[in-house]
């Protein structure tokens, strides 16, 4: 046998949208397909890691030998995370909504026709998932992906600090060939100390065992 980058690791991988309930057939949600998660998932799962992968609703399968767990909004998310705690590494992906409806009707809304065209839905901050995993005495090294439309390496050193990162991963979402629901990524990382490592436009799962690796010998010298 060879001794593999993260052998006897646990990893825990984020993936997906979350979806947040207005009223029982109504949501709000997002573009995210969770092809890099689960291609994250799956690069770490040949890695030699022991991979739980909380995933927002999708429509993939499941790579071979990860443990998936099925989630619906943030807070659901959030908590199958803690659940999965400790692990030694974190690579949030998933593109968690930043806010939900306050309350959620218990029935299907009707359209009023006392209050003119307008409906005004109140919304309200979702919980970090990864900015709180990160902020726990039993922190695992965490990795967040920040994907922008403008000053990208910018917003995301910023994220990198405000969210207590090891690493981040920058993505441009304004080019439609990367990112969101395509089939390639071009991805920057940037450390703590402000150092930038590139890789070129590829498919998502070239880039997954790219960034696995990158980030298994991170690990592995911390
Ligand atoms: O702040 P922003 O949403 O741009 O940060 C993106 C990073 O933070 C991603 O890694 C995403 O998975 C994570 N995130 C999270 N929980 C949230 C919002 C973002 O884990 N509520």
């Amino acid at each position: 046998f060879q001794r593999q980058a993260l052998d006897g690791r646990h990893v825990l991988i984020t993936a997906g949208p979350t979806q947040e309930n207005i009223d029982p057939v109504r949501y709000i949600t997002n573009h995210s397909s969770g092809k890099m998660g689960f291609a994250l998932a799956e690069a770490a799962a040949e890695a030699g890691a022991k991979v739980t992968l909380v995933s927002g609703p999708v429509h993939l399968p499941t790579p071979d030998r990860v443990n998936r767990i099925d989630v619906v909004s943030a807070r659901d998310m959030l908590a199958a995370c803690e659940a999965a705690m400790p692990c030694d590494l974190l690579i949030a992906a998933a593109a968690v909504a930043d806010y939900r409806p306050e309350v959620v009707a218990p029935h299907k809304m009707k359209k009023d026709p006392t209050t003119g065209e307008g409906l005004l839905l109140q919304l309200v901050r979702n919980p970090d998932i990864l900015a709180t995993l990160a902020g726990r005495p039993d922190r695992p090294f965490s990795v967040g992906f920040a994907a922008e439309t403008e000053n990208l390496l910018d917003y995301a050193s910023r994220k990198l600090r405000d969210k207590n990162l090891d690493l981040i991963v920058a993505n441009d979402v304004a080019n439609p060939t990367i990112g969101f629901n395509s089939e390639e990524n071009a991805i920057t990382i940037i450390d703590r100390e402000q150092r930038q490592t590139s890789f070129a436009q590829t498919s998502k799962g070239k880039i997954a065992r790219q960034l696995v690796a990158f980030i298994a010998d991170r690990l592995n010298q911390a």
